[in-house]
């Protein structure tokens, strides 16, 4: 694209859903490249501007952009940068309807490819997509129509697309006794929609409670819990909202991380999309026990009904004057970027940038965003810090074993008769789980298992004794990341399901550090050269290849997605299963 953008002008429709976000137009100052105050106070906004015209107009236009630039003091070279960042604004396509399908790894297993196949026969313009968070009813599709909105579809069949739908999604079946559950207990029985229905099952009266307990015997309470965040890394929550309690610096923020785009994970979309005044509530909560006066629900840009349904939780609890005195909540929309679910990136996007991690320290809770102390957790760990001070956080940490407290989500997907998110005490075995998701399907046999999503590691039958706590996996060389587990049974081609991996890490690098920005293209390639037989060198000179570059981006990249960009190859490498290059 020509940088040259103030030359061109908006369409009206553009122009009025910019006005929409922004307000009236107040005069061109004429300031688009040196921005200064304006640009420093509006700069956040640029993503939701992006958005607005994404959804009017299907695309963002030059026109369109300059305007945003104009209306924001943001250099156009900035805004570029930040649209073409983003998989969900489409900078150069002619606008109009799009059709995202998902051919990530459970949805290949339901027939993506031949879905293609299907699309590219009949000339159906579409784009492939990474995981949609829809595993549970593989293969998905997201659809967009300009004016209409986003809208979820799964399964779907070729006949799917010819009328594209945009009603909301059930948000997911519970294949489990409702009695066995804490976390999802609401999920499909009470209204997502209504305060009523949640006022009824209880709702606000934990946060009730917190304001009698006090900030102090709250953070008490969660250290006695020994709950662990759910998003992958296991932080102390009770340490975490202690050190933002603690902080010095002004303004305070809160975030719940509701990006959720590790392929295979989604039961933070069960959780917002099926119980989102409970979300509204823990963060509330998050604001009393820490001193913050803002927080924010980041939900990721797939995720159209978990938005809308927070957005009317937020209205409808603040109109009850049940939340708003001294706590401002917001809801903000990714676009596409697996690694905005990175907590310094997610800041980045927030405040309108690229979603590029940065180095810690210094660790959010000392400045996070807008350079602010921040506490950031997972959708699930909020809930879970809800049931810690309705319980007690003993009665919470009974449940699990001593170094994995509670119960933990699992979203099992793949090759299972009854994929889902399942609720289970931490310590439960893998065998218990794969069990309760009705075994592999169709009688068949396992495979293999990827634990923890695209970022985990594969495991063969072994694992299945395991308990799934952080320290029983931890110790078997395996990992439960956010409690995505991928069934696999013994027909599957390991070989392209690492093919697979490997474009989604290369796609999803930031591309801000070199071995993680050189090294996922090159284990691609390498991966690509052994799958058709056209080593470089010999087969096992290709081999010490990726070995090498695993011990470079394992060691050398500065965040968690490079890191772990190697994580699934080397394991299924290690274990030699079917179709992977000996
Ligand atoms: C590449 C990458 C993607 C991540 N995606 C998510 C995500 O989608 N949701 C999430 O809660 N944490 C994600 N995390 C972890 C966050 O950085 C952070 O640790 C987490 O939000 C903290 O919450 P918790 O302590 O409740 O787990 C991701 C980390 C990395 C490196
Ligand atoms: S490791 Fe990858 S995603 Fe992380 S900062 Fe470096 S380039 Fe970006
Ligand atoms: S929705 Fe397709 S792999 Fe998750």
């Amino acid at each position: 694209m020509d940088l040259r953008l103030m030359l061109d002008r908006p369409t009206e429709a553009e122009r009025s859903a910019v006005d929409d976000l922004l307000g009236p137009e107040e005069g061109f100052d004429g300031r688009v490249v040196f921005g200064g105050r304006a640009a420093r106070q509006r700069r956040h906004l640029l993503l939701p501007a992006l958005h607005a015209v994404q959804d009017a107009a299907g695309s963002v236009s030059r026109g369109a952009l300059a305007y945003i630039c104009e209306r924001l003091t943001v250099p156009p070279a900035e805004a570029y940068g930040v649209a073409t960042f983003y998989a969900l604004f489409d900078t150069d396509g002619p606008g109009g309807p799009s059709i995202h399908v998902c051919d990530d790894i459970v949805c290949a297993q339901y027939g993506a490819e031949d879905l293609c196949a299907a699309l590219d026969a009949s000339g159906t313009v579409y784009e492939r997509s990474p995981c949609l968070g829809q595993c549970d009813r593989a293969p998905a599709a997201m659809f967009h129509q300009p004016g209409i909105g986003y809208g979820n579809a799964a399964p779907v069949t070729p006949s799917s697309f010819g009328a594209p739908t945009f009603d909301e999604l059930p948000p997911g079946l519970v294949n489990q006794d409702r009695e066995e559950l804490t976390l999802l207990r609401r999920i499909g029985v009470v209204d997502p929609s209504s305060l009523d229905g949640y006022l009824e099952t209880g709702g606000f009266e934990t946060l009730a409670k917190a304001r009698t307990m006090g900030p102090e015997a709250v953070i008490a309470a969660l250290k006695t819990s020994g709950l662990r965040g759910r998003g992958g890394a296991a932080f102390p929550i009770g340490l975490k909202w202690e050190g933002v309690r603690e902080a010095r610096g002004g303004d305070k923020y809160v975030i719940a991380n509701g990006d959720e785009s590790e392929p295979g994970t989604f039961k933070d979309r069960l959780l917002m999309e099926g119980d989102p005044f409970a979300l509204v509530e823990a963060m509330a909560l998050y604001g009393y026990a820490t001193g913050a006066g803002k927080g924010f629900i980041y939900v990721r840009g797939e995720y159209p009904t978990a938005e809308k349904r927070l957005e009317n939780a937020i209205a409808q609890t603040v109109g009850a004057g049940l939340i708003g005195e001294g706590f401002d909540l917001e809801v903000r929309r990714g676009a596409g970027a697996y690694i905005c679910g990175e907590e310094t990136a997610l800041f980045a996007s927030i405040e309108g940038h690229r979603g590029e991690p940065r180095q810690k320290p210094p660790f959010p809770t000392q400045s996070g965003v807008f350079g602010k102390p921040t506490g950031i957790n997972n959708i699930e760990t909020l809930l879970a810090a809800l049931e810690v001070i309705a319980r007690g956080g003993e009665a919470f940490a009974a449940v699990g074993t001593e170094q994995s407290t509670g119960p933990k989500l699992f979203c099992v997907s793949g090759a299972v008769a009854r994929p889902g998110v399942y609720e289970v005490p931490f310590g439960t075995t893998l065998r218990a789980l794969l069990a309760l998701a009705g075994g592999i399907r169709d009688g068949g046999d396992l495979g293999a298992v990827l634990m923890g999503g695209a970022a985990g590691v594969f495991a063969d039958r072994s694992a299945l004794e395991v308990p799934l706590t952080f320290e029983d996996t931890s110790a078997a060389g395996t990992t439960l990341g956010s409690g995505a587990i991928i069934f696999f049974d013994d027909q599957t081609d390991f070989g392209g399901v690492l093919g697979r991996i490997a474009r989604f890490f290369r796609d999803e690098s930031c591309g801000q550090c070199v071995p993680c920005r050189i090294g996922t293209v090159r284990q691609e390639e390498a991966l690509a050269r052994l799958r058709a037989h056209r080593p470089l060198g010999s087969v096992s000179e290709e081999r010490r290849r990726l070995d090498d570059l695993a011990v470079v981006m394992t060691d050398a990249s500065i965040c968690g997605l490079g890191q772990t960009a190697a994580s699934a190859v080397q394991s299924a490498m290690k274990l030699g299963l079917p179709g992977v290059p000996a």
